[in-house]
């Protein structure tokens, strides 16, 4: 049994991460505000807001053996848990993202890939989420430097799973799961990439564990759009369920976005990012990521989506609504 130190633990990723380390037989001690969510049962919660400066003081003089950082978007944040415990603890993980390289469009690409430029100013606001990939290769950075012998860099691709809280890839098994005509992006073809967040979690407490150092591109084997959804329909589709795609040209005509938020098709991306989902990621696969079948991650989805409500308001997809009416617009265009 070790000690680990889980900056965040009360949602989505940090917060299986918590729960794996627990049920590996480890002491957890997560720190956040304990706003979004319980920690798992077994961790223990120590408030800490680390927006405020010196933020992390209520954890002072505390010494781990492993700590996780999931810091989103702030390089400050990144460089105070650093000061604050990188002299002491014996891993480091950092969770980054796919979206540090500077060629989004690149496929098959690796972690030596061009990256952005840093950049070391934290955001002015919600509106300058632009920032996140140059804000995550500083972050990288400043973890490289500092524990750089002691640290694994985990550049994740979409998430998926149970208590997603951007409602992205759970838009599919929801909708499927409730039948009838489905509209989809008519790009089988297209690149795409998935990570169960449970998967990642066990990955990044065993790797933790075994003290993997180094830098991974971390999502599932490279498949299709097609054989994604196809995946899902066949775990949890309604047995009247029957999709209708439609190209993306008239897709982007009628304002559906894609990837994600609002009046979105989730999962479909346009050709300048795929990349992001089409990665080399045999060397994480190598390093102990093991990827569960697509059903389980699309059965335990419904599940969770389900209990958050079939019927709420959600950050990524289209209403049922939007939905009917882009169905009647493309049933009565004229060909
Ligand atoms: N989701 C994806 O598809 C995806 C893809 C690529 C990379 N990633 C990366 O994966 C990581 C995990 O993302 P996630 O969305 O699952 O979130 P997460 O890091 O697991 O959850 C956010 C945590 O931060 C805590 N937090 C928020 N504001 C705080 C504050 N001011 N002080 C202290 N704690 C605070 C929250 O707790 P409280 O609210 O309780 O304080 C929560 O526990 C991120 O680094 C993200 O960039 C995600």
């Amino acid at each position: 049994m070790s000690r680990w130190l889980v900056l965040g633990g009360t949602q989505f990723l940090s917060r299986e991460v918590a729960a794996a380390a627990v049920a590996r037989g480890h002491e957890v001690v997560c720190a956040a505000r304990g706003r979004s969510g319980p920690v798992p049962e077994g961790a223990r919660l120590v408030r800490v807001d680390r927006d405020d400066e010196d933020g992390l003081a209520p954890l002072r003089g505390e010494r781990f053996d492993a700590v996780v950082d999931t810091a989103i978007i702030s390089y400050r944040w990144v460089r105070e848990a650093l000061a604050e415990f990188a002299d002491t603890a014996g891993h480091w993980t950092f969770v980054s993202t796919m979206n540090v390289y500077s060629d989004l469009s690149r496929r098959g690409g690796g972690v030596d890939d061009p990256l952005l430029e840093p950049r070391y100013a934290d955001p002015e606001g919600p509106e300058d989420f632009g920032a996140y990939g140059s804000i995550k290769v500083a972050s990288e950075k400043a973890v490289v430097e500092t524990v750089g012998d002691r640290a694994l860099v985990v550049r994740p691709g979409l998430v998926c799973g149970p208590g997603d809280p951007y409602d992205r890839f759970g838009y599919w098994p929801a909708r499927f799961s409730r039948g009838g005509r489905a509209l989809v992006p008519d790009a089988p073809d297209q690149p795409c990439q998935l990570i169960d967040v449970r998967d990642l979690a066990e990955w990044i407490v065993l790797s933790g564990e075994r003290g993997l150092t180094g830098t991974f591109d971390a999502s599932g084997p490279r498949t299709t759009l097609g054989s994604v959804l196809e995946g899902i329909a066949d775990a949890v589709g309604a047995s009247d369920l029957e999709r209708v795609p439609v190209s993306p040209d008239r897709l982007f005509e009628a304002g559906v976005m894609p990837w994600q938020g609002p009046h979105s098709l989730p999962l479909w991306l346009p050709e300048s990012h795929h990349g992001v989902v089409d990665r080399d990621t045999a060397p994480a696969l190598e390093a102990g990521l093991s990827v569960r079948p697509l059903a389980e991650t699309a059965e335990a989805t419904l599940a969770y989506e389900k209990e958050a409500g079939l019927d709420r308001e959600r950050q990524a997809g289209l209403t049922s609504v939007e939905e009917t009416e882009l169905l009647e617009r493309i049933d009565t265009a004229v060909p």
